[in-house]
């Protein structure tokens, strides 16, 4: 997988560029850095998602995850904690929960604000 890192001057008000729109696809999260902060990119049923790019079981980078279009599951590559890719919400371990940040699009750019 590879690893997106803008350096840009100025401040966007805690918004970080990512990958452009495109590279998104269904069948593979996009991983890159922001503010000091691994983000993870995915597409689910056609909508954009991003999250901390931390397994909510021991905090593994999930971009080598297996999604599952059809279910809408998102499968860590380490363990196999299944993930709902929209929400975020473990499904094999429901006190798990992936930490996902806003997300929006301009000029066919993923923008992220992590926390
Ligand atoms: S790190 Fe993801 S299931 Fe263990």
């Amino acid at each position: 997988m590879e690893l997106v890192q803008i350096q840009l001057p100025g401040d966007f008000g805690g918004w970080y560029p990512g990958p452009r729109v495109d590279e998104v696809t269904a069948e593979k999260p996009v991983a890159f850095e922001g503010g000091g902060v691994k983000i993870l990119v995915l597409r689910v049923t056609g909508a954009l998602r991003a999250f901390r790019n931390a397994c909510a079981h021991v905090g593994l980078p999930l971009e080598r995850g297996t999604c599952d279009t059809e279910a809408g599951t998102l499968t860590c590559p380490w363990h196999g904690f299944r993930f709902n890719a929209d929400t975020g919400k473990c499904l094999s371990a429901p006190q798990c929960q992936l930490e996902p940040f806003p997300l929006r699009v301009t000029t066919g750019i993923v923008w992220v604000k992590p926390s």
